[in-house]
């Protein structure tokens, strides 16, 4: 049976904790020169409708870095987009190729995708959902701090996509996460998070940082939401990270963002460049996580 990596719910504690393992093993290999390719002859396909800098070029190198090739192909240059239906598509994509990374929009694409295809299919972003950049970033955070337990992160900014994997993940990961989003903007709730972790959403970022181990942010317009915009800059700027929430957090906060930033923004440059960020460390982990993730899902154990 294959396994898709569509949003977080899809992993366990259990099995999160494997892909952590993995990942240090991999990043380590890594450092030392060590290849690794247990991927050999294997095809990624990648599907993109969207930007990407990270997950793209992650995705890619971390394939070959495993043996394998990835197939880079943007959205508009498949038949799908003249017609093809999604279902056909699936089944063909399912012969040549051993895993897909799509990012889209509407996140019904996607599993609708997954549905109709007998290979691992993995979210690289959909509206809803970027649920391999929060795995990416639950491992830096063990990394830096050395525990994920009892951790708090402060998610400040716009309920997106982002948000909302964070929810899944910290109640997964059994976390602590408070987001301070403004009202109209506050994240979608995933169903049957239950009364995992400890989630709450609050209107006040210095509230929200309060005792944060991890203060994140994201940009405050996604893709595909650039028509509302103005209305959201103007109410999103009480939460912008700077130095003055930085210093109502703990002493040693560490600063994240999944990036792009926009300095000035969502963050100011000084925080962003200064001794809490380690944005470049976690932006480096996605290939390390990712090579992980595609390890598990392409090339599972033998039964
Ligand atoms: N954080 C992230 O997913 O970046 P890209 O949009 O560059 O892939
Ligand atoms: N929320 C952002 C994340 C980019 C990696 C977006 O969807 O554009």
């Amino acid at each position: 049976m294959k396994k898709d990596l569509l949003t977080l719910s899809n992993f366990n504690r259990e099995e999160i904790l494997l892909l952590l393992q993995k990942s240090v093993r991999l990043k380590e290999m890594r450092k030392n020169g060590i290849a690794h390719q247990p991927l050999k002859g294997k095809s990624l396909g990648m599907i993109f409708s969207k930007h990407s800098t990270r997950t793209r070029i992650s995705f890619e190198v971390g394939m070959f870095e495993l043996g394998g090739q990835a197939l880079f192909l943007t959205s508009d240059q498949l038949q799908m987009t003249r017609g093809e239906s999604v279902e056909d598509s699936a089944k063909v994509l399912s012969r040549y190729l051993n895993g897909l990374v799509v990012r889209t929009y509407d996140h019904e694409d996607l599993t609708s995708l997954a549905r109709h295809a007998s290979i691992p299919v993995i979210n690289g972003l959909t509206d809803l959902s970027h649920p391999v950049q929060i795995l990416s970033d639950i491992f830096t955070i063990q990394e830096k701090l050395g525990r994920i337990e009892n951790v708090k992160v402060a998610y400040v900014g716009d309920g997106n996509n982002v948000a909302y994997s964070w929810i899944l993940g910290a109640s997964i990961m059994g976390m602590h996460l408070a987001l301070a989003c403004p009202k109209g903007y506050q994240p979608e709730q995933p169903d049957g998070m239950g009364s995992l972790g400890k989630v709450e959403v609050v209107e006040d970022p210095f509230a929200a940082v309060k005792d944060a181990d991890v203060i994140y942010t994201d940009v405050w317009v996604s893709m595909g939401q650039e028509s509302d915009s103005d209305t959201k800059i103007k109410k999103l700027q009480p939460y912008q990270i700077n130095q003055k929430l930085v210093n109502a957090a703990k002493k040693d906060v560490l600063v994240m963002h999944c990036l792009p930033a926009h300095r000035g923004m969502e963050i100011t440059a000084e925080v962003m460049d200064g001794p809490h960020s380690i944005v470049f460390d976690q932006a480096e982990n996605r290939l390390h996580v990712q090579k992980a993730i595609l390890e598990t899902l392409l090339s599972p154990p033998e039964q």
